[in-house]
Formats: C-alpha cells, sequence, structure tokens
C-alpha cells in the first residue's frame, strides 16, 4: 500500500501565497448584486459574533488602554486560555489567531532547506509556510472519499523513515480543512506511536507535529492530551470559529513548555490587540457560550446538509462548521461556482489540478442565509 502511494517532493522555487475568492465589493460589481445580500460561504466564520463581545465593548474599557500596547505577557488572556483548555499557563502561547502559530511554528522548527510533511488535501497554509522557509514540501496523499480521507498513517511513517535529509515537521489538521472529516479515535495517536518508534529505531529525533484542531469543537476529539506521550507534538485552537471572533484575530498554541519557550523567541511584541485581548479574556470562560453554539451549528449543519441533497447535490459527512459537496467534473464545479457567485454567494473554490477541484467548499451559517443556498442549489441543479 504505501509503496503505491505517490508521495511527492516539491522544492520550492517562488513560494505561491494565499489565494483569497473575490470580495463583497467585487461580486457586488461584477454581478449586480446590492453589496448587503452578498453571503461568504468561502471563510468557515459565523454570521455574527456572539452577543457577549457587544457587552465587552460596551464597557468602555479601551478608552484608556487603546494608545498602550498589549500587555507583553498577555498575561490574563493565557491564564483564562489554560483553564479552557485544561493546561498549564507555561504550556500556551498567544497568536494573532492559529495562523500566527502556525507561522511562528514553521520558523521555529523548519531550516532553509529543510523539509516538512503534508497529508493532502489539507490547509494550503502547510504548504506555503514550508515554501516560504525554503523547505521542500513533502505531500502523502490522505485516504479517498470513500475512506473519509483518512491520514495514511503507514504512508506518512514511511516516507518519514525514507526523507533524507530528515523531514524536520508533520503538519497535520484534525477535523480536516478543506475535506471536513475527523479522523477515527486513536489515529492520530497511532501515528505518534509510530513516529517515536521509528525514531528511537533510527537513532534520531522524532519530527515535530503540529496538530491544527481549529475545527475540534464541531466534531472531532480533541488529541490536546498526547503532547504528554509525544513530546514534540504542537496543538493549536483558534476563537475565530467556535467562539466566531474571527475578525479580532485570537489563537493559541499548546505545547510543553519546552518546546513552547523555544516559538517564543520568534514571537513579535504585540500582535494580538488590546481589544482582542479583552474580548477573548472576557469569552473564554463562558462554557455555555461555546456549546451553545456547537449545538447550534451542528443542527443547522444537518439541516444545510440535507436540503442541498434534496436538491440533488452529493454533500460529504462533515465533523466541521462547513460542508464539502463533490460535482461531476471541475468544469461542473465551476458553472455551479459561477451560479453561486451571480446570486451574491461565495463559496471557497479549488484551483485546477487540486485533488477537490470538481468540489465547491461552502460554510454552515444560519437558516436564513442556508436556506437562500439550497434554494439556488434547487435552481442550478447538477451541471454534467
Ligand atoms: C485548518 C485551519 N487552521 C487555521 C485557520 C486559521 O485560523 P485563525 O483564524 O485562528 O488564524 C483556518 C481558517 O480557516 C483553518 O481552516
Amino acid at each position: 500500500m504505501s509503496q503505491t502511494t505517490p508521495v511527492t517532493f516539491a522544492s520550492p522555487t517562488k513560494p505561491a501565497g494565499w489565494t483569497w475568492e473575490a470580495t463583497n465589493q467585487e461580486v457586488a460589481a461584477r454581478y449586480g448584486v446590492p453589496i448587503e445580500q452578498v453571503v461568504r460561504f468561502d471563510q468557515n466564520t459565523a454570521p455574527a459574533p456572539p452577543s457577549a463581545v457587544a457587552a465587552v465593548l460596551a464597557a468602555g474599557v479601551f478608552e484608556v488602554a487603546l494608545s498602550e500596547y498589549p500587555p507583553s505577557d498577555y498575561g490574563r488572556l493565557i491564564k483564562a486560555a489554560a483553564a479552557r483548555y485544561g493546561v498549564a499557563r507555561e504550556e500556551l502561547l498567544v497568536g494573532a489567531g492559529a495562523d500566527e502559530i502556525l507561522d511562528l511554528v514553521a520558523k521555529t522548527f523548519i531550516p532553509h532547506g529543510g523539509s516538512a510533511l503534508v497529508p493532502v488535501p489539507s490547509y494550503p497554509m502547510y504548504a506555503i509556510l514550508t515554501e516560504q522557509r525554503g523547505a521542500t514540501v513533502v505531500r502523502v496523499p490522505r485516504r479517498g472519499a470513500a475512506d473519509g480521507y483518512a491520514l495514511n498513517v503507514e504512508a506518512i511513517r514511511a516516507a518519514v523513515r525514507k526523507a533524507e535529509p530528515p523531514i524536520n515537521l508533520i503538519w497535520l489538521c484534525n477535523p480536516n480543512n478543506p475535506t471536513a472529516t475527523a479522523e477515527p479515535a486513536g489515529v492520530v495517536a497511532s501515528l505518534l506511536d509510530g513516529l517515536l518508534a521509528d525514531a528511537t529505531a533510527g537513532g534520531g529525533l522524532e519530527p515535530v507535529v503540529l496538530l491544527d484542531e481549529a475545527y475540534v469543537e464541531f466534531g472531532g476529539e480533541s488529541d490536546l492530551p498526547l503532547r504528554l506521550s509525544y513530546p514534540r507534538l504542537v496543538v493549536t485552537r483558534t476563537m475565530s470559529k467556535a467562539y466566531a471572533i474571527a475578525g479580532l484575530r485570537v489563537g493559541f498554541g499548546i505545547a510543553r513548555p519546552e518546546l513552547i519557550d523555544e516559538i517564543a523567541t520568534y514571537r513579535p511584541p504585540g500582535s494580538v490587540s488590546i481589544v482582542s485581548v479583552e474580548v477573548a479574556t472576557a469569552l473564554l470562560p463562558d462554557q455555555a457560550l461555546v456549546d451553545d453554539r456547537v449545538e447550534e451549528v451542528t443542527a443547522e449543519r444537518a439541516r444545510f446538509a440535507a436540503g442541498l441533497r434534496e436538491a440533488g447535490w452529493d454533500v460529504h459527512p462533515s465533523a466541521t462548521n462547513f460542508v464539502l459537496v463533490s460535482f461531476a467534473s471541475p468544469a461542473a464545479a465551476d458553472v455551479v461556482a459561477e451560479a453561486l457567485l451571480g446570486r451574491g454567494m461565495i463559496p471557497r473554490t479549488f484551483p485546477s489540478g487540486h485533488p477537490l477541484d470538481h468540489c465547491l467548499r461552502l460554510t454552515v451559517r444560519n437558516r436564513e442565509q442556508d436556506d437562500r443556498l439550497i434554494a439556488a442549489a434547487r435552481e442550478i441543479g447538477s451541471p454534467a
């Protein structure tokens, strides 16, 4: 099995950057849709922040503080996050979104000329950050749709064993973006056990593993406890998804204190704004806020998926706040994307040649916005 897996090694020339879908303004101008009717189904964000945010902002605590930089140690935020995630304060690093933590981890552990492994398809930033380091991206395909795009543990281990020079970092995402799937229980643990065993047998150091749990609240099982058995594990969490404050840019890295210290060397001073610090610190202790939101999103996800399926669309199972929809071909997906844009709804598309270029990714939003998309699906149908 692992012998036939087409692992690819791509050495960078000029790193590719992030590609965005059209802005609301562009869609409004291009398709003649009133801007207030444009809806973003491409960013896995919520239609509105929790109402508690307004209360924090209204308290006016920023009047004095806005002229100052945020507290250099983010002390109160770290205390609230450590309590929320059940870890020690020394195990936690604050970033401007999980994206900043990913960037710091790449800077810390991927040397120029090194390499990092990405099970594909996954979040594009992993390959982008690796290439920005002047390092090689080793792509190991995930299993197919019928197997829930699961990690191919054996193929990953084989690629790591074979790599020369050794792979510095492995990027994991669970639940995975963009497939929306969660690994079956125990799979990440078995991969880490295998990597440790292989490193011990080979006399080398196990690679750093970055486990991105951006969507874990919506349907996965957190593997945070694995940092105790796999000392080179870094887990990232975000307040952009289940806490619905993507615009405030707050994320965390969680790892053993020695690793956190190493990563913190690359931390810029004050990248998380004082407004973000205040709001995030106030929201974190509120467990009901996340529970309610997760309940709301998972119920709406089932309704959204059922509506799209009734319209004839092939919706994959989801453990996240978005769904992946397959169409007959890349050209068919393009036709649907264009038809949605014409109605003011922005889907996430995949470039030609991407393993999911026959798919669109759609965020679960609220009943009204999702009903608009379901109605459009009925009109558009399933192009051949
Ligand atoms: C897998 C994954 N990781 C990280 C991020 C970025 O999270 P943040 O908003 O915390 O930077 C995203 C955003 O969509 C994501 O899908």
